[in-house]
């Protein structure tokens, strides 16, 4: 167990927050989906009522990978949401590092807040401490800027949970360099931790995994670790056609990644019964809406992919979901963004929130999924939506975070 903001009190003292605010946008720049800034808010307000003076900080996007892009990745219109559900100013400062910053921050009063500017900004935050120990000058890089920002407070937070298996500087280095001073987890990734920690040590069973999505590439490490603690996993999204494919079944266009068709074989022989596939598909020629569909029960022709379980497959997932006790969903059905191809997505968001009402643990992890429950207006009706998407199937895969592990132990 780790310390918590409950076992502090912030009062007069500069508290640095690490929050994921890594919030999806739109092209005009507007949050299509504010539920992680929303998720971090108990913690914000507990180390205000304090009467704390708190440096928030996050990262938005991958503004690395596109240097000359980079203006889209400022957290403004994440600090403006935030000040409106606060009710309360949040300015947004310049930048996270250097002399400004460190000025603004030592007029902070109590109660007060400031947000820093994306800490991806600077290339040192995302340097792998992998790659850093070959590199003794990138070492001294995310050592360098993890000091200026662990400079700035005399308490960390760690309520980020969506980037808590990412070594980042924000993430790692920081609470490493404040050692000595109170380093403890917010509510959000204290209830984060909880839920997908009890879910999986001690199931109630039937456990059942509903795995979706573009890439089993993704999920192989966490395919893997759940067969050993769940009784069924229900494979869906585009993943499934790569197993399907590895079966010697005609796939059409469908994406599919042939690198791994030994891979998919052999978890199918190890997991046996316990793995499903859809026995449906719906398929198109393209992902546009309007577009002509048809189900599809054997092989896809070559012109066509498949863009959605079937009917049939939606009857028998959903049974099993409905009828499970503890289940698990990570990944879209089907490309749930265009109309046609929701079905499957919607259909599993509503067997999730029937097995909430009798009395299963329903636990929703990844953005598109937490999207689905929204788009079917059912993110109220399951036990716990997760904020993180990696940061929830590495959990469940049963890696370690060293972002967390670097924390106080709770006394
Ligand atoms: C996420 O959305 O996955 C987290 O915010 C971490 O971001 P990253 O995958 O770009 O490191
Ligand atoms: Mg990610």
């Amino acid at each position: 167990m780790k310390r918590t903001v409950d076992q502090i009190n912030v009062r007069g003292k500069r508290a640095l927050v690490r929050l994921d605010l890594n919030v999806p946008l739109d092209d005009a720049g507007m949050i299509t989906d504010d539920r992680r800034i929303r998720a971090a808010l108990p913690t914000v307000k507990k180390l205000l009522a304090d009467g704390g003076r708190l440096i928030l900080m996050s990262h938005l996007g991958r503004p690395d990978e596109e240097p000359e892009q980079k203006h889209k990745y400022t957290l403004a219109p994440v600090a403006k949401r935030l000040s409106e559900l606060l009710g309360k100013a949040v300015p947004l400062l310049p930048d996270c590092v250097g002399p400004d910053v460190t000025a603004r921050v030592a007029r902070l009063r109590d109660g007060e807040v400031v947000l820093l500017e994306n800490l991806r900004f600077h290339e040192a935050e995302t340097v792998k401490d992998k790659k850093a120990a070959e590199k003794p000058k990138l070492r001294e890089q995310k050592d360098a800027f993890a000091r200026q920002l662990a400079d700035l407070a005399d308490v960390y937070v760690n309520d980020a949970f969506g980037t808590c298996h990412r070594d980042n500087a924000s993430m790692f280095t920081v609470p490493q360099i404040m050692v000595g001073k109170p380093r403890v987890v917010g509510y959000l990734v204290q209830r984060e931790l909880k839920f997908l920690g009890e879910t999986v040590s001690n199931p109630k069973r039937p456990f059942v995994c509903v795995l979706g999505g573009a890439k089993v590439s993704d999920k192989l490490g966490v395919i893997h670790s759940l067969l050993a603690k769940c009784d069924t996993i229900l494979i869906g999204g585009a993943m499934a056609y790569t197993f399907l494919a590895a079966d010697g079944m005609g796939v059409g266009k469908s994406l599919v990644e042939p690198d791994l068709y030994d891979t998919a074989r052999q978890l199918r022989a190890e997991a046996g019964p316990k793995l499903r596939l859809p026995v449906d598909s719906i398929v198109a020629s393209e992902i546009k809406n309007g577009v002509a569909t048809a189900v599809c029960t054997d092989s896809i022709p070559s012109d066509k992919m498949g863009l959605d379980i079937g009917p049939l497959t939606i009857k028998t997932y959903a049974e099993v979901v409905r009828t499970a006790r503890t289940i698990v969903w990570n990944g879209p059905m089907g490309v749930f963004e265009v109309p046609p191809f929701e079905q499957g997505t919607i259909a599993m968001a509503q067997a999730m929130a029937d097995a909430t009402r009798s009395g299963a643990i329903t636990i929703v992890g990844g953005g598109d999924s937490a999207a689905a429950m929204d788009k079917a207006g059912l993110a109220e009706r399951v036990t716990h939506i997760s904020t993180g998407g990696g940061a929830a199937l590495e959990f469940l895969e049963g890696k370690p975070f060293a972002a967390i592990d670097v924390l106080d132990d709770a006394d």
